[in-house]
């Protein structure tokens, strides 16, 4: 049977309702003997808080969070906006639900990896197809990439998110060399372009290990630790060893080429004190690292204010100011 999906039940003022939600977060508040929780849930069509008093506490919700739970209670209005009342939650059996009902998704992720294998059949230099293939080639890598967000907040939060990214910053970046070359510019001897297919397709693989698979959508211990630049740079990095063991050649220059873009794929050399850290410890040396870093930014930077302004519900012309921008986003 079809989930019950929030979207359907926030008109449906005092009626009891069973839905099952995917926990993000549960707030004890205690007060005069009383304890209450605010519970935050969400499912693909949006996020509802719920609120569960004294009467209806058991220590039990506690443990909760992170859980697909099956909640039963009633949609009021607090301040005009839609809540639940919640007057019982369990943990759902697995056989009750469907995990995809619970993260946003694009919807046309089997078409970006066809777009992305048609970039992997026109690289020229054998070791740089094989180094591709050893990763989309490979089932587990393969479900896990094709199920990643971009990332958690800002942009690309949604199931699918790190294929729709990487799929644009890989078209993107094979455009502008055609465009660059069209226009008459030319481009030293030393360029090359399997490196930017190569480094597009590669540069934001350590979002696999960065973040939890959805629907939580939180980072992972070695990705808080570690960050996404460094957990890619370790599997190619491995991927290229054991590439060695099998007695596949992988040159120097190139492995060099290609963990470099992974690096510095953040654009600017980072001051990583700062709380809105990019995470980059080096400056791109090479072009191929350039382009890869400013499509990487132009992509990230477009969507994350698509995002702004889809998730902005003010009647105003500007948004309300978004920290990461650093500015009020114009939404006409
Ligand atoms: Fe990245
Ligand atoms: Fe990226």
């Amino acid at each position: 049977m079809a989930k019950l999906m929030l979207n359907d039940v926030l008109e449906r003022y005092n009626e009891e309702i069973c839905i099952f939600l995917f926990l993000k977060k549960v707030v004890k508040d205690v007060k005069d003997g009383r304890t209450n929780l605010t519970v935050y849930l969400t499912d693909a069509s949006g996020e509802l808080v719920g609120k569960i008093w004294n009467d209806f506490y058991k220590p039990d919700f506690e443990r909760l969070e992170e859980k697909i739970v099956k909640v039963k209670g009633y949609i009021e209005l607090y301040r005009g906006i839609p809540q639940i009342k919640v007057i019982d939650m369990r943990i759902a059996k697995q056989n009750e639900y469907d995990t995809d009902d619970f993260s946003p998704s694009v919807d046309n992720v089997d078409e970006l990896m066809q777009t992305i294998f048609s970039y992997i059949n026109i690289v020229k230099k054998p070791h740089i197809k094989m180094l591709l293939r050893r990763f989309f080639d490979n089932d587990k890598f393969l479900k896990a990439f094709k199920r990643c967000q971009g990332g958690t907040t800002i942009h690309h939060a949604l199931r699918g998110g790190l294929a729709l990214h990487t799929a644009t910053v890989l078209i993107d970046a094979v455009s502008f060399i055609q465009i660059y070359e069209d226009a008459g510019n030319r481009i030293h001897e030393g360029f090359d372009r399997d490196m930017v297919i190569a480094g597009a397709i590669l540069h934001d693989i350590g979002k696999v290990k960065e973040y939890k698979s959805f629907p939580i959508n939180k980072r992972t211990i070695e990705g808080l630790m570690q960050g996404h630049l460094s957990l890619g740079y370790a599997m190619v990095y491995a991927a290229i060893r054991d590439m060695e063991r099998e007695e596949i050649q992988f040159p120097k220059e190139d492995e060099n080429k290609l963990l470099h873009i992974i690096l510095t794929h953040h654009g600017e050399l980072d001051d990583v004190i700062k709380p809105t850290s990019t995470g980059n410890i080096l400056k791109p040396s090479c072009v191929e690292a350039v382009i890869i870093s400013r499509t990487d930014e132009k992509d990230s930077r477009v969507n994350a204010f698509e995002t702004a302004i889809n998730e902005d519900n003010g009647d105003g012309d500007l948004t309300r100011f978004n920290y990461f921008m650093k500015t009020y986003i114009y939404k006409r």
